[in-house]
């Protein structure tokens, strides 16, 4: 939040500069109460990330990636970070690793894709697929969890070690955590691999399978 706060004074400096301002107290410009609050409305939400310029990353995206699905969904999954045909189309999920998560959801969970939320640790995809940087995850990061609250739902599927590390607390390791329930807050979280590590790595899509099983088996739990 003290990003989001440093940004909207800087804005606050800029616009008085362009009104030929050289020094001003911002206390003045206190008068129409800046919000530091985000949006309860998921629509609202989705406009600030599209004129969010918190971090460098902003510089570079075509189309910030929001997410998208229900908001009824009872299942979240969270990746890090859109890849260049997320970017294009503003859609995340809808490249080559996209095409292996629909299947995991629709062939061995059971569920439509729409019936799911998806969405990233990062909303904005970084120069040549790069790891977010702590910086920038952390600064994204209340989009997510307020994307978290107003969907409320029961499991969180983080997909990879960079999901599991920001929604988390304690480092922990995918290999020794993925498929386990960890309960935090009002939801389970289920850490399994990313779709793209199981793209690279097919022999893990074995364990990947027995993940969405106990996925399966905890949400017909919660829904029946
Ligand atoms: N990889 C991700 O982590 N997210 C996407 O949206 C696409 C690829």
């Amino acid at each position: 939040m003290k990003n989001l706060y440093n940004a909207l004074q800087l804005k606050q400096l800029y616009t008085l500069r362009l009104l030929g301002y050289n020094y001003s107290s911002l206390a003045p410009y206190k008068e129409e109460e800046i919000s530091l609050q985000l949006p309860q409305n998921m629509q609202e939400l989705k406009k600030q990330v599209n004129n969010c310029h918190l971090c460098e990353l902003s510089k570079y995206r075509k189309n910030a990636v929001f997410g998208e699905g229900s908001l009824e969904a009872k299942i979240m999954f969270v990746g890090e970070a859109p890849g260049e045909t997320e970017d294009s189309l503003g859609r995340p999920f809808v490249g080559k690793s996209g095409e292996l998560l629909n299947t995991m959801i629709e062939n061995v969970l059971g569920l439509k894709r729409e019936d799911i939320y998806i969405t990233n640790i990062v909303k904005c995809r970084p120069p040549k697929n790069a790891e977010p940087t702590p910086e920038e995850a952390n600064t994204c990061l209340p989009f997510l969890k307020k994307q978290i609250e107003i969907i409320k739902p029961k499991i969180i599927v983080t997909l990879g070690s960079v999901a599991l590390k920001y929604l988390t607390t304690n480092e922990l390791q995918i290999s020794k955590v993925r498929g386990s329930i960890i309960k935090q807050d009002d939801f389970t979280i289920i850490p399994t691999f990313h779709p793209s590590y199981l793209l690279r790595n097919p022999s893990a899509k074995k364990e990947a399978f027995e993940d969405l099983k106990s996925i399966k088996k905890l949400y017909n739990e919660i829904t029946s």
